[in-house]
């Protein structure tokens, strides 16, 4: 049996990984890489970290519009998976050529074009981190999502929710409540996480920090937007915070294992909170731009670096005092490390994370921010956390419904 995933940008890597590790065993599993992310520390790192294999087949589709990105994507899988009777391949006939099925995850651009140009061509599709639902269609990775669960035959919902959402838009494929691919990914990086050196590399104590990322198109392609979180941080710069095992991230629990339960808190001490902000370069190039990146390099309480791996990602956010972002995955990844996050957007897809008080909405404003990530709240409470996304054994029953589903044909 041939099983083709395809993969583009950093978080379809992420989730791979374990996919990979389980399916190969059990089958011919190839991994085409459409080029959507390029840069060493946007995608080959992640392959080299999580231990996947090189891609077979890399599009090289690159950066572009929306519209011409997806379908410069769906026009090479066609012709890679040996659909396209007009444009064959110079190097004859594709490893990829007529796959029993094609794996997608998430919801980035990658991930549809993968769905589309299978399903129109009557291969059949599962979708990974199928059902999510932010409800607001000015996202792009909210149509993809949509648009994906409708071009499946297999939809692997990460949690209830997921599994309601996908029921209520009566979508042709079979469901599957199948837990959340992180969990895996998380519990395997943080083996290598906990060896990471990256606070010592930025000379930081753990919990003396928040963990700051923004790349979101709605986010990043406003000056307005970028000038407030320039301001954001010259504000926190001029606050100080005690942190110490009464904070909402000193009891952390995590792993069923038990051995990647965090850190213990140092003692009680003021102090202004550092910023670790590794920049997407969607974002540096629009500060950039709008001519305030001097500015942001200007802000004496901000780290700024480059877009980290996955190990050296995981190890800040274990040992963040709070994560704020517009990320999707990483309002999760904060959650399964306990960690508070802070959300700057209407609406979020992970909604299990807002229930229990771990991540908060919020608007694009100074003072809301501010306000957010000085208060103390009360512990959350981390009521069943790792049974709402699952029992972490998501890629065996991926692994396992496929294999019953495809294999005797
Ligand atoms: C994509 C996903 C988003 C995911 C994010 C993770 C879609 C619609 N969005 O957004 O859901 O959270 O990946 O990073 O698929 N660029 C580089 N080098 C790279 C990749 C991108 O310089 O290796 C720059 C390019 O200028 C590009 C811009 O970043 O135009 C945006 O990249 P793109 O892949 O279009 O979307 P992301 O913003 O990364």
């Amino acid at each position: 049996m041939k099983i083709v995933s395809v993969v583009g940008a950093r978080p379809n890597f992420v989730k791979l990984a374990p996919v990979h590790k389980s399916l190969s065993k059990y089958c011919d599993h190839i991994i085409i890489h459409t080029g959507q992310h390029y840069d060493n520390e946007m995608s080959d790192i992640f392959f080299k970290e999580l231990r996947i294999p090189e891609p077979d087949i890399n599009l090289g589709v690159g950066s572009a519009t929306h519209g011409e990105q997806t379908s410069e994507m769906i026009k090479r899988l066609e012709i890679e998976f040996g659909c396209n009777q007009r444009e064959c391949r110079e190097e004859g006939v594709s490893v990829a050529s007529k796959p029993s099925l094609v794996l997608v995850y998430g919801d980035t651009n990658s991930t549809f074009a993968g769905a589309f140009a299978a399903s129109i061509n009557n291969i059949p599709v599962a979708h990974i981190e199928a059902g999510l639902r932010s409800f607001d269609r000015r996202m792009p990775e909210e149509l993809n999502r949509i648009l994906t669960d409708h071009s499946s035959d297999m939809l692997f919902a990460p949690t209830d929710t997921a599994v309601r959402n996908l029921k209520n838009e009566h979508v042709a494929g079979r469901i599957i409540n199948s837990g959340d691919i992180s969990v895996e990914v998380v519990e395997e990086a943080w083996k290598f996480s906990k060896n990471s050196t990256v606070l010592k590399e930025l000379r930081l104590e753990p919990k003396s920090f928040i963990l700051f990322t923004m790349h979101r198109a709605e986010s990043t392609d406003s000056y307005e937007n970028l000038k407030t979180m320039i301001e954001t941080f010259k504000d926190l710069n001029e606050r100080k915070i005690e942190t110490g095992s009464s904070s909402p991230a000193g009891k952390q629990k995590v792993s069923s294992s038990g051995d990647y339960s965090p850190h213990a808190i140092n003692s009680h001490t003021r102090h202004c909170l550092q910023i670790v902000f590794p920049v997407h370069p969607r974002t540096e190039k629009l500060l950039k731009s709008y001519g305030l990146y001097e500015e942001l390099i200007g802000c004496e309480n901000v780290i700024i670096t480059k877009p980290l791996g996955y190990v050296d990602f995981l190890r800040l956010i274990h040992e963040s005092y709070k994560v704020v972002t517009d990320s999707g995955g990483l309002q999760k990844e904060a959650y399964l490390c306990s960690v508070p996050c802070i959300t700057i957007r209407r609406s979020t897809e992970w909604v299990e994370t807002l229930d229990q008080g771990w991540n908060k909405l919020c608007a694009f404003d100074k003072d809301e921010i501010v306000d957010l990530v000085l208060s103390q709240d009360p512990e959350p409470k981390m009521n069943n956390s790792r049974l709402i996304f699952g029992r972490g054994n998501t890629s065996e029953i991926i692994r396992d419904a496929i294999i019953y589903r495809y294999n005797k044909k």
